[in-house]
């Protein structure tokens, strides 16, 4: 009678695993897209519908994302992981290298398509950066999230989740590099920016535009990108643990060398600042980083200022200096791509070629 039991479970357990197996077949004629979640406000809860600040960020799961926006199975056989679950000002350069390493593990596989990453919106654009710079495929890569919690009246999420969906399974998006879909618009991962602090459509493009629209879940370019990315760039990550500690300091009328000594004192290998207008270095701050390329950190000029072309030995001698410009990138891209450079080379003429080539 036991085994007549067991068996009978068995067969129940059996048909369970058919039937849920069937329910997920993938459909051939369809894109397989993995979605990895990282967190952020797209997977933030609020107390109330109406809470849109001083939410929770990071709280949701990704089979619950996924859940909540059953159109996606029209257009892509969606799978889902949870990379991490934190909101990104906590973003650091090992989940960097991690999520790297993942992307790259997956789009080497066949039944792979594209891929998209939902990811607070404080440091997407450095991810999407960072990842522009290290993806080895050309198989889409596209980074989302949204600025409303999932619990809002007119949460953006879904409707950005289904979007990014489209775009990682839409042959159109392919060779692209990694882009940016939020709020109807299609960005690059290099000079996308997020321009808002509160507003749905906070990511822009201000000078150098965006890439193309969504319209009814259909991706439309209008753009290429110009600088190389993904399988054109000179950066392996594939056997890096760490990245050399590259930091940021912020120019402002009165600024003195404080940060940079510090900066130095603690063994940075490399140094952005953030000058004021074309990279301009304030009196008291040109001697503290002249010390510092003196004692080998390799110092990038940036500017604060957000749009333009930072001049090579225009508010500085750079070749006197020693330094290197960081055309267009914004401070904290540029102290993206000062960090693979470095683990290249130290030449800060091989890592002027860098900055003028992504
Ligand atoms: N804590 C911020 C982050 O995770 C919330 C902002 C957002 O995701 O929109 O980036």
């Amino acid at each position: 009678m036991l085994f007549h039991k067991s068996a009978q479970s068995m067969v129940a357990l059996l048909g369970l695993m058919v039937a849920l197996a069937s329910a997920h077949a993938a459909d051939p004629k369809l894109a397989n897209v993995t979605i990895l979640a990282t967190g952020g406000t797209i997977a933030g809860t609020g107390a109330t519908s109406t809470t849109t600040v001083g939410y929770t960020a990071a709280t949701v799961g990704v089979q619950t994302l996924i859940q909540a926006v059953p159109e996606m199975t029209k257009i892509a056989n969606v799978s889902g992981e949870q990379v991490f679950q934190i909101a990104s000002e906590n973003m650091s350069n090992e989940h960097w290298l991690a999520l790297a390493k993942r992307v790259n593990t997956l789009l080497a596989q066949k039944d792979v398509h594209g891929i998209v990453i939902t990811h607070g919106t404080d440091t997407l654009e450095e991810t999407a950066y960072f990842l522009n710079l290290v993806v080895k495929s050309k198989k889409p890569v596209v980074l989302v999230g949204s600025m409303r919690p999932s619990t809002a009246i007119s949460a953006d999420g879904p409707a950005n989740l289904y979007n990014a969906v489209a775009l990682a399974a839409s042959p159109d998006a392919v060779g692209r590099g990694v882009l940016v879909s939020m709020s109807d618009q299609i960005h690059a991962g290099r000079d996308v920016s997020k321009s808002n602090t509160t507003m749905v459509d906070t990511f822009r493009t201000p000078e150098l535009g965006m890439l193309g629209y969504f319209q009814g879940g259909k991706p439309f370019f209008y753009r290429q990108v110009a600088r190389k990315h993904t399988t054109e760039t000179e950066f392996d990550i594939s056997s890096l643990n760490a990245l050399p500690q590259v930091d940021v300091a912020y120019a402002y009328a009165n600024v003195g060398p404080t940060a940079i000594d510090a900066f130095v004192a603690a063994g940075v290998k490399g140094l952005v600042h953030a000058g004021v207008g074309n990279g301009s270095l304030p009196a008291k701050v040109r001697p503290a980083l002249s010390a510092a390329r003196a004692k080998g950190v390799v110092v990038v000029r940036a500017s604060r200022v957000g749009q333009g072309i930072l001049a090579r030995n225009g508010e500085a001698n750079d070749d006197e200096l020693d330094f290197v410009v960081a055309d267009t990138l914004s401070p904290q891209k540029a102290r993206i791509l000062l960090m693979l450079a470095l683990t290249k080379t130290n030449n800060t003429k091989e890592i002027q070629r860098m900055f003028y080539t992504y």
